[in-house]
């Protein structure tokens, strides 16, 4: 009891130093956070690291906004500004009391209102790690419904606040994932080129952690590419014992209901031994199903620690009685913690550890209950958060290329960072996941929409800027169901193209009007080849009255690499009329890449046939629905819900088995537009220069006047042989194979034959035999499977009338104001038929001209005649086997660039080589004045980079291969790696 006094005295002395005095000299000693700060262990004894710790989600059940004031508490209970205050507080009356923080999303908020003296005291308690980052991306990014660029973006805005408000004691050692719903690989691979040590995650499989448990493989070493050399993808792996919660009987949270430690041994209720006895007792068995002696706890929750004296008090307590009962004949040694401190001695332990090369999908927490639905979740939402992120990297490049007249021009102020904060709010694993509550959901939308409009202000000024006019530019951001105001009235206007690819790109472009015929013409003046074609009625049905043309333009576009070109349209009194639509099914339509066959009888698809390649497929598609359990199920009571996928049956009900069509062939495009009910038609559709058949799907509003939830799918089989395996993309970047009823690490028991074989589809998926493979590039993250040979079946949208228990408490049931009858979704997918030794040549480029479309801008009438009407940001197109990242503005004078090279070391003859691209002659209008090489998160500086070495169980030593570049303006990258510069710039003037 001495001890604890004394302990309580010096604490009152850091209490009185911290208010508003600097900090004591005596206690403000030099830095010493990250691993030299953890406490010490004993090394004979049974080490139970304990972690305080908060999950602060950026936004759930109540908006990012909601959750850091604390507002709408009916809703639940939490505000994240009172658990930083009140953790603060309580780090400062006990030194050896530890805390770490997540989201910098909200921490950034949080620091921006304090006072200078309270600053000063966070960096002391930062700078002796006390209080430690960890992870420190804008939020704790989902894992399957993410794309690697955004989620990229978002690591760097939370990493580098962190560095600049705290250097190096604020740079996080370990990523923390400890909520999302199963684990990317590519994640895992992004996380090792962010220099962090080592990963934490408390969800997987629960057949796999039972396997774990009793091999003690819940720490193990990721090697989370097959391309990068080892050990640059390498990641240590470990998870968590709880999930992310206390263990039983130890939340002292004011949420919690757990009996406090009644230490005063004079009071009848004295329960000091119960608790050590039970914590020993859980301790104990924990350390049975892991490898070192030392354990983790997390000692925190769902937005806990708004009252953080209740934990620490009782921390304090146990952590004294724990040691103290042991002090002479003790086993078990207590102490506080953090996940570094933690990774720190797993390390120190010096052994080898499992290796594993596959992912964590699907993620199933019990028999019946898989976590495969959120694949698909609010298809809407994730279509917007995936254009938003093309837009935002046109709004970066633009901001570059257009100098400081970008932010502040003749369209007023602009910026990038509304936008850049959107997107990043929108990683977060409640948000693009679909799993939030639909107020939050809406939320989510009107921040991107804000940051679009910021951006459009920034987009318009570089424009002018680079153009020399200084015209009104519209954006139509509905062209996808034919709404544009200016196209619609005007007789003469100007389409701006900008792409933001850095090698040129040929688009289709459709714009919505009301004449009969116009006149294209590029900038050269030279007239292309363009059509009218007829609005189709699915269209005018999801429009509504937001638009009125009756037909469409459409006309291909070339543009140059990051750049523009410009287009004007005039339109022709006496022209051609529109094309006519026929109402019977062509038997096929084709260009001069692609050939498809249509079935009369059924107006479905019946083949598909490469011209070039001279390979022809059978193939059929359709849509069809899997009814959504209810819950009144003899095996389990699980509904589907925005977390999770649980049919009714394995059998899905089909649609229509025929569809009515009409067409449309002319030569700049071929259609067949497909009805299979009056919620659910497509347009197949191929453009005159096009290399891949497109699906254009609209689905909705599913009917639920039958009380049963849909989950509408839409399935191609094929004579493909696939032998059950299946290829999906992770987080758009590297492909892993699938195997219908199989997980590569366990031998599975499969007890949900449909949902238990949905993987995450980020950007593409394929089948294949020895000679063919389709590849089907999607708009947007859906889930899908290969449930029979040959076919491949995508969810499309959900429409679920129960909750499924995960917490968000509301069924997945979207209406809105334009569809109060239930959202229509609109969405394509692009098929490629090719020879698999060289699919990727094809669909590598088709995915990242999907990612990054294209950005059209409309002038009315005509331009002025001085007018700029091309332009290239660079000197010459890169290689087809580099794609560039990342170019945005980093301060001042200087950019921020990553190259990657986009293709597996094993999936191309052509492109699977490594490529030099010199800096120096890349850009057309900048200067390079210097550059240096950053990590992936931009963070930390290339060659300071250095992280722990980790040894698999195969006992191999990978030689740490070193790369030479040939010079500091000539890079090499090699197959996948990306590549991350920041150059000092100025702006030639052109
Ligand atoms: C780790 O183990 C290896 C082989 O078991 C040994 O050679 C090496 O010296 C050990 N390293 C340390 C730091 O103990
Ligand atoms: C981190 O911040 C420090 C100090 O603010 C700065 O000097 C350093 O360049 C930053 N590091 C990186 C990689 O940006
Ligand atoms: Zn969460």
């Amino acid at each position: 009891m001495a001890v604890r006094s004394l302990q309580l005295a010096a604490a009152f002395l850091c209490i009185f130093n911290a208010g508003s005095f600097p900090l004591d000299p005596q206690t403000a000693q030099p830095a010493t956070c990250g691993y030299e700060s953890c406490h010490a262990t004993r090394p004979d004894m049974l080490n139970v690291h304990l972690v305080p710790h908060t999950h602060d989600d950026v936004g759930w059940l109540k908006t990012v906004d909601q959750y850091y004031y604390g507002d709408r508490n009916d809703i639940q209970h939490a505000g994240v500004q009172y658990i930083l205050d009140s953790v603060v507080d309580q780090l400062l009356k006990n030194p050896d009391r530890r805390f770490i923080y997540v989201e910098t999303a909200f921490f950034y908020r949080w620091w921006k209102q304090q006072s200078s003296s309270m600053q000063q005291t966070v960096k002391q308690l930062v700078n002796e790690g006390r209080l430690e980052f960890v992870n420190g991306g804008w939020c704790m990014s989902d894992e399957a419904t993410t794309h690697y660029s955004a989620v990229i973006d978002q690591m760097t805005m939370g990493l580098r606040f962190l560095n600049d408000t705290f250097g190096p004691c604020g740079r996080p050692r370990v990523a923390w994932h400890i909520d999302p719903f199963g684990h990317a690989r590519e994640h895992a691979s992004m996380f090792a080129q962010m220099g962090f040590d080592g990963f934490f995650f408390g969800r997987l499989d629960y057949q796999d952690r039972a396997r774990r448990r009793t091999m003690r493989e819940q720490e193990l070493l990721w090697r989370a590419s097959d391309s990068l050399a080892p050990p640059v993808a390498d990641l240590f792996t470990g998870i968590l014992p709880n999930g992310y919660n206390p263990p039983p009987g130890f939340c002292w949270d004011q949420s919690c209901d757990d009996p406090p430690i009644r230490d005063d041994p004079d009071l009848e209720d004295y329960n000091v031994d119960d608790v050590v006895q039970r914590f020993l007792a859980i301790a104990n068995s924990q350390a049975l199903v892991y490898k070192t002696n030392h354990i983790i706890m997390t000692m925190g929750s769902d937005f806990q620690y708004e009252n953080a004296n209740l934990w620490y008090k009782n921390l304090d307590k146990l952590i004294h009685y724990v040691n103290a009962q042991q002090a002479d004949i003790g086993t078990v040694n207590v102490l506080y913690s953090t996940p570094s401190c933690y990774l720190q001695e797993l390390h120190r332990a010096n052994l080898t550890w499992a290796l594993k090369t596959d992912d964590f999908f699907p993620y199933a927490d019990s028999a019946h209950d898989l976590w495969t639905g959120y694949f698909t979740s609010r298809p809407a939402l994730k279509r917007y958060e995936r254009i938003s992120n093309s837009n935002l990297q046109t709004c970066n490049q633009l901001e570059v290329l257009g100098g400081p007249g970008s932010r502040q021009g003749p369209f007023g102020k602009g910026d990038s960072q509304t936008m850049k904060k959107a997107m990043a709010v929108a990683q977060h694993h409640d948000a693009v996941s679909g799993t939030e509550k639909q107020h939050v959901a809406d939320d989510y939308a009107r921040r991107l929409a804000d940051g679009w409009r910021h951006c459009q202000v920034l987009v318009s000024n570089s424009l002018a800027a680079l153009s020399g006019s200084s015209a009104e530019r519209l954006y139509c951001d509905n062209l996808n169901i034919s709404v544009c105001p200016l196209t619609e009235a005007s007789k003469q206007f100007s389409v701006n193209v900008y792409n933001p690819l850095a090698r040129p790109v040929t688009w289709p472009v459709r714009l919505p009007v009301n004449g009969t015929s116009y006149v294209v013409s590029d900038a050269k003046g030279k007239s292309v080849e363009c059509q009218v074609v007829p609005v189709s009625a699915a269209t005018r049905e999801v429009r509504k009255n937001r638009g009125f043309a009756v037909n469409e333009l459409v006309f291909q576009v070339q543009a140059p690499p990051l750049g523009f070109t410009t287009y004007s349209v005039s339109l022709l009194q006496d022209g051609p009329p529109p094309a006519s639509t026929r109402h019977r099914t062509p038997t096929a339509i084709q260009n001069k890449f692609l050939r498809v066959t249509f079935d009369p009888d059924t107006g479905l698809l019946s083949s598909l046939s490469n011209l070039e390649t001279k390979q022809t497929i059978k193939l059929t598609q359709n849509f069809f629905w899997y009814n959504a359990s209810d819950g009144n199920n003899s095996l389990s009571n699980q509904p589907s819900g925005a977390y999770i996928f649980r049919p009714n049956s394995s059998t899905p009900f089909i649609i229509s088995r025929t569809a009515r069509t009409e067409s449309v062939q002319t030569a700049a495009l071929q259609e067949v537009r497909q009805s299979f009910a009056p919620w659910a038609s497509q347009v197949v559709r191929l453009y005159s220069d096009s290399r891949a058949l497109e699906l254009e799907w609209t689905v909705g509003p599913l009917p639920i006047q039958d009380d049963l939830g849909k989950e509408v799918i839409t399935r191609i089989d094929t004579s493909i042989k696939t032998s059950e395996y299946f290829y999906t993309d992770s987080n758009g970047r590297e492909v892993l194979q699938r195997k219908k009823d199989f997980r590569p690490t366990w031998i599975l028991w499969q007890s949900e034959p449909i949902a238990g074989n949905y993987y995450p589809i980020n950007s593409r998926a394929f089948i294949k035999d020895d000679v063919d493979q389709l590849t089907v590039v999607t708009d947007r993250s859906q889930g899908g499977g290969s449930i029979k040979n040959g076919s491949l079946e995508i969810m499309l949208h959900r429409r679920l009338l129960y909750d499924d228990v995960r917490g968000v408490a509301e069924p997945l049931n979207e209406t809105s104001s334009i569809f109060p009858e239930g959202l229509v979704v609109r969405g394509r997918l692009l098929l490629s038929l090719d020879r698999p030794p060289s699919a990727a040549d094809a669909h590598r480029p088709l995915a990242q001209e999907v990612v990054l479309q294209p950005l059209l801008t409309f002038t009315d009438g005509a331009l002025p005649p001085n007018t700029r009407l091309e332009f290239s940001g660079l000197q010459a197109a890169l290689p087809p086997a580099v794609h560039l990242l990342t170019l945005t503005q980093w301060d001042e004078d200087s950019v921020l660039l990553r190259l990657e090279h986009q293709f597996q070391s094993w999936e191309s003859k052509l492109n699977s080589q490594p490529v030099t691209v010199n800096l120096q002659k890349l850009f057309s209008t900048l200067e390079l004045l210097g550059v240096s090489e950053l990590n992936l998160s931009a963070n930390q500086w290339k060659d300071e980079m250095r992280r722990f070495h980790w040894t698999p169980q195969t006992g191999e030593q990978p030689p740490l291969k070193k790369f030479q570049d040939a010079s500091v303006w000539e890079v090499t990258l090699r197959p996948m790696e990306i590549r991350t510069f920041l150059l000092r710039v100025s702006l030639r003037q052109s």
